[in-house]
């Protein structure tokens, strides 16, 4: 499991995310909190509860950004969900516990993965002997003798192949796989016999649309009822390399030994983000229909947040201390709003703040892909080069600040429709003015959006 220290998740989150220090250091050490409880002893460990977070703040400040972030950090089973597209029990849509089901999904294909790399050495090995079967075929033995009584030889043991032979034999493969390690017999074509997995095809279908929630394996059941079909390919060494390799790995990883290892991990390690669950705040009470329906999913919700068994395909996954991070805007709702019950299933509350001309201005020059980075990426595939003045830079935070205060404060969201409106008319014209380069400065970003800055309502359809 992942092992890095809360300094170094922050420290890692910093290089996309700007500011949202507090949450950031939140996050970073209840994930920390995960390993910790790995190590303790376990009577202990069992008792340890994770401290679910949730996530306060306006729109665009970098909520989801950082699960999106955290999801490749944490070395974990990690789904995020939106609380909104949720349903009550017995209403059509998606059951709470299938997020469950879905972060099993995630485990096996994460153990998977690891069972991968520890195999890939053994399926390599497996898939050039499958090759060098094709290109050498091995030698029949010998003529088998007949046993004749007549014969004097007849019951003998048929002559073992001269050694000089078969060592012959062994010298011509061992030549040919070092020309297939060195890549030397690459273009020359093969003929394999590439195994059909059964999952591949209509079972696929079926289970996305929502079979899985039976929590019957459809496509295992029906895998093993249809034969294993085989196609003959014609294709290029380094092709059938691949090709073969997979097979192999796929032979070699045992379903058996994934299933627990991954349900383990999950139970263990897994994270849920469930973003959005201002949505489903408000009580029933007073309201029509939805709101009651709302209710009902925060009830729904709740005993997975607490911990249940949930039952999946894989077995039956307990869901104690399965770290859960929420976030939500609370602009109409406030935290208030949720049922008691479920406030206190999230011990840890921190607030983002909102975003300002400072803080834009280093999300535009920072993260590794920031928003400039992108665009200049974009426009250099036309043989542009763009560039944009530190001045442009300042004059664009400003205005997205500007812009925020005047009308509804969407945050660094506002950033994207300001660069697309800058950008517009180079975007437009960048094939014709290949080769060119293009310097914007500040004076440059406030005349062009002079015009629309000084119309207020232009200011909100466009900006
Ligand atoms: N602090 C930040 N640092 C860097 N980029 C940010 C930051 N905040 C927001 N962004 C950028 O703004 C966009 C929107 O952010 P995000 O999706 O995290 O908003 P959110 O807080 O989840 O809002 P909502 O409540 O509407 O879901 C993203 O593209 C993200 O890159
Ligand atoms: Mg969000």
């Amino acid at each position: 499991m992942n092992s890095l220290t809360p300094r170094e998740i922050v420290a890692e989150l910093d290089k996309y995310i700007v500011g949202q220090i507090e949450a950031k250091r939140k996050v970073a050490i209840a994930l920390r909190n995960r390993w910790r409880r790995q190590q303790l002893p376990l009577e202990l460990r069992d008792e340890v509860a994770p401290k679910n977070i949730i996530m306060i703040g306006p729109t665009g400040v970098g909520k989801t950004e950082i699960a999106r972030r955290l999801s490749k950090l944490a070395d974990a089973p990690f789904i995020k969900v939106e609380a909104s597209k949720f349903t009550e029990v017995g209403y059509v849509g998606r059951d709470c516990e299938s997020m469950i089901r879905e972060l099993t999904e995630v485990g096996i294909k994460l153990i998977r993965d690891e069972m991968k790399k520890e195999c890939l050495h053994a399926a390599r090995e497996r898939a050039e002997r499958r090759l060098l079967d094709i290109l050498l075929p091995p030698q029949p033995q010998g003529p088998q003798r007949i046993y004749k009584p007549a014969d004097p030889n007849s019951g003998d043991e048929a002559p073992a192949p001269a050694p000089e032979e078969r060592s012959a034999e062994q010298k011509t493969r061992d030549l040919f796989l070092a020309k297939l390690r060195a890549g030397e017999l690459d273009a020359r074509e093969v003929e394999i016999t590439q195994r059909e997995s059964p999952g591949n095809s209509m079972m696929q279908l079926f289970t996305n649309s929502g079979m899985e929630e039976m929590g019957v394996n459809l496509q295992e059941m029906f895998g093993r009822m249809a034969p294993q079909r085989t196609k003959k390919r014609r294709v290029p060494i380094s092709e059938a390399r691949s090709i073969l390799e997979q097979e192999e790995l796929n032979e070699l990883i045992d379903m058996d030994a994934v299933t627990p290892r991954a349900i383990e991990r999950v139970e263990n390690a897994g994270i849920i983000f469930l973003d959005e669950i201002d949505k489903i705040a408000g009580r029933g009470s007073q309201g029509s229909g939805p709101d009651i329906s709302r209710e009902g999913v925060q009830r729904d919700i709740l005993p997975i947040v607490e911990g249940s068994t949930v039952i999946t395909k894989y077995g039956p996954v307990r869901t104690d201390h399965i770290l859960f991070i929420a976030a939500g805007a609370f602009h109409v709702a406030k935290i208030s709003d949720l049922i008691p019950e479920l406030q206190g299933r999230f011990p840890i509350r921190v607030e983002l703040e909102s975003l300002k001309a400072g803080e834009f201005g280093r999300i535009l020059r920072e993260p590794r892909h920031s928003l400039v980075v992108q665009y200049k990426g974009l426009l250099s595939t036309e043989g542009v080069e763009l560039e944009l003045t530190e001045d442009a830079i300042d004059a664009i935070s400003q205005i997205c600040q500007d812009v925020n205060a005047e009308s509804e404060d969407i945050g660094a969201r506002r950033l994207h429709t300001i660069m697309e409106y800058l950008l517009e008319d180079i975007s437009f014209n960048a094939p014709e003015r290949s080769g060119e380069k293009l310097v914007i400065d500040g004076a440059e970003v406030r005349a062009r959006l002079a015009n629309i800055r000084e119309h207020q309502d232009l200011t909100k359809y466009i900006l």
